[in-house]
């Protein structure tokens, strides 16, 4: 803490000074420096092993693997495991994973109902949030937090059973006919069988598909303490069971700022291409200060380099959109925006680089999804980050009650009018 000229220094847990002991509230309050919390490691921060993050470098890493291989060498189902249990699965652990989600695969008739009768004019993320509670009610036998077992086959039925009701939403509100799964199929693939089955795909699109879902999945799995994941802690701290604090993420993640991203990227291209394309002058407005329009899709708090996940998800979207062999106007102008701003001294000077949610919009777009199941995907994508998260915070050998720190910022004591 610096006091005018002078630099004093505090071990910030017990809050001393040097040998002595003093109250350094009252120093604090006067510098309008935060207060000393010695109760910290319960409030806003966390300590976590999963996933790694050097914003400057542009590194991100989960449980010590660099994304770019994962991303690129493993299945999402593997990922599920690495993220969960901390190491990459030897072949029998895989095998016996995967059996694992085939038996808890079943979505209870009840809880298909229930996602049924919400109307289909309603966003399908709040759909999946009530069937990630309902599985509570459903599953009465694994909902107890306390009982490892139990922990075991909840994290099973979420991972199995959430991208099934995904796939169904995307039916209802596209009014298609649901598609069972096929068992005999890989995980993603499976996925794909009951988003797209009845669609007469060549098995070189089939292949390219499965390959795009199985990375835009990992590539979502985790990262670290966003809005959601904090949210799964916090609620997972008090005790709720894991479908509750699940649900409780995927409320998280709807909102426009944080799984809604890439949704507000593609309204933006889509407003560059109403407006004639002129994507100059889209980017003068950006930097005109008067005005409100902002350039979606770059920059992240966290990154003040490139986002590590949006290399690899450039390169899919170009191989989809060849494959679809059409022009994308969108996508065109995409690469011009990036390609300006990326050279511009205006964006360069003050970091903004594009995120991951910069092209997945378009490829989503691409697949043949509705903009609004695109955080729905995220959200199938970060269920093994979530899981990874509640159960670490679970684990922890004092686990209390999260309580994130308030600051005071209204008035000091007010005298009470008098009559
Ligand atoms: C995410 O992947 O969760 C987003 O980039 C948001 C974040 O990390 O803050």
């Amino acid at each position: 803490l610096r006091f005018g000229s002078q630099t004093r220094s505090f071990d910030t847990l017990t809050g001393t000074e040097g040998e002595s002991s003093i109250d350094i509230k009252p120093l604090l309050s006067e510098t309008g420096l935060t207060t000393f919390d010695p109760g910290f490691g319960n409030t806003a921060s966390c300590r976590s092993d999963i996933t790694y993050i050097d914003g400057d470098a542009g590194i991100l890493r989960y449980r010590g693997y660099p994304i770019e291989q994962l991303a690129t060498q493993s299945s999402f189902v593997e990922v599920c495991y690495l993220l969960i249990h901390g190491e990459l699965p030897t072949s029998d652990q895989l095998a016996a994973f995967n059996d694992e989600l085939r038996r808890h695969s079943a979505v209870p008739s009840g809880l298909r109902l229930l996602v049924d009768t919400c109307p289909g004019s309603g966003h399908p993320m709040a759909s999946l949030s009530i069937a990630a509670s309902g599985l509570a009610a459903f599953h009465t036998d694994n909902a107890d937090p306390e009982d490892p077992d139990q922990v075991e086959t909840a994290t099973a039925q979420l991972i199995a059973q959430l991208p099934k009701v995904a796939a169904r939403l995307y039916r209802n509100s596209t009014g298609k006919e649901s598609i069972s799964s096929d068992l005999s199929l890989g995980y993603v693939e499976n996925f794909l069988h009951m988003l797209f089955g009845d669609e007469d795909f060549d098995q070189e699109t089939k292949e390219l598909y499965a390959r795009a879902m199985n990375l835009l999945l990992i590539l979502h799995a985790d990262h670290e303490l966003n809005c959601s994941t904090a949210t799964v802690r916090v609620v997972g701290s008090s005790g709720a069971n894991l479908f509750a604090s699940v649900s409780a993420g995927i409320n998280a993640l709807s909102g426009p700022l944080h799984g809604g991203a890439n949704q507000a990227v593609l309204e933006m291209l889509t407003e560059i291409e109403r407006d004639g394309g002129d994507v100059d002058r889209f980017i003068a407005k950006v930097k005109d200060k008067s005005s409100e329009t902002r350039l979606m899709g770059f920059g992240h708090r966290v990154y003040k380099n490139f986002d590590p996940r949006s290399k690899e998800i450039k390169k899919l979207a170009t191989q989809i959109l060849e494959r679809h062999g059409r022009d994308d106007k969108l996508f065109e102008l995409a690469l011009k925006l990036e390609e300006i701003a990326l050279n511009d001294p205006y964006f360069v000077d003050r970091k903004l680089y594009p995120n991951v949610d910069f092209y997945t919009g378009l490829i989503y777009r691409a697949l043949g999804f509705p903009s609004n199941m695109f955080t729905v995907l995220f959200a199938i994508g970060r269920l093994p980050g979530w899981i990874a998260h509640w159960r670490e915070q679970h684990a922890e050998s004092n686990p209390r009650i999260a309580r994130p720190r308030q600051l005071y910022t209204g008035p000091a004591k007010r005298d009470y009018p008098g009559h």
